[in-house]
């Protein structure tokens, strides 16, 4: 799927997986998945957050074919649907650093093999600026693995918020609304994945979600008008 516009800054890069039907040997996906990344544009600097399943690494890469630089790709959570394709986006963008949380840099650097020249890690609640735009990054432990962190974009009232809000859902629509078909399975995907956290996202959604968001886009699913 070509990129799609949320904002004029702000532009959806993913890959939806119609056709999968199991994720970790573990979890049905009835309706398939999607793996979201958000490309993000300042008036001096362009960043990425996330990347999709390696199983379709080419929808990013075709994506981006066109961008002629990155200056930083982020990466949230080292969950394989959304980090698995650093490696090639970073090979595509020699000159792009991978931002990540000082708990994920150990993760990067064994399991993606991630050349520590490339990372720069980020504190909680530290800014990077991209000129116009600011990216602040949000520790969010355990929603749901310990190395998580969400990203405020606050010129755009924008929240990209991993996998908290996610749902397993295919659909080539870029917003869910108020569609009972994603909400029931982002009501799943919480009962499923997300339930043995529940102290560590109560804390979350306390700390990061109670300004006035204009979004909430997850990194699987699709934006919901009232999540459940
Ligand atoms: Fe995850």
């Amino acid at each position: 799927m070509p990129a799609r516009t949320i904002t004029e800054r702000v532009q959806w890069v993913g890959a939806v997986d119609w056709n999968r039907r199991l994720f970790d040997d573990l979890v049905p996906l009835p309706e398939g998945t999607s793996y979201n990344a958000y490309l993000v544009r300042g008036s001096e600097q362009t960043a990425l957050i996330d990347t999709v399943d390696p199983a379709l690494q080419h929808n990013l890469l075709e994506a981006l074919e066109s961008l002629p630089r990155l200056d930083y790709l982020v990466c949230q959570h080292v969950e394989q649907d959304h980090s698995g394709t650093i490696p090639q986006v970073l090979a595509r963008f020699p000159e792009a650093t991978l931002l990540c949380s000082t708990k994920a840099r150990p993760m990067v650097e064994e399991h993606l093999h991630v050349e520590p020249s490339r990372i720069r890690t980020v504190a909680d609640g530290e800014t990077v600026s991209l000129g116009d735009r600011t990216l602040q990054f949000i520790y969010a432990p355990w929603v749901h693995w310990p190395e998580t962190m969400l990203t405020l974009l606050p010129e755009e009232r924008i929240l990209f918020t991993c996998d908290f809000l996610g749902s397993h859902f295919a659909t080539s629509r870029l917003l869910a609304g108020n569609d009972p078909a994603v909400i029931n399975a982002a009501a799943r995907y919480y009962a499923e994945i997300m339930m043995p956290f529940a102290p560590a996202i109560r804390t979350t959604s306390r700390s990061s979600t109670g300004s006035s968001l204009t979004s909430s886009p997850p990194a699987t699913g699709r934006s919901m008008t009232s999540p459940p």
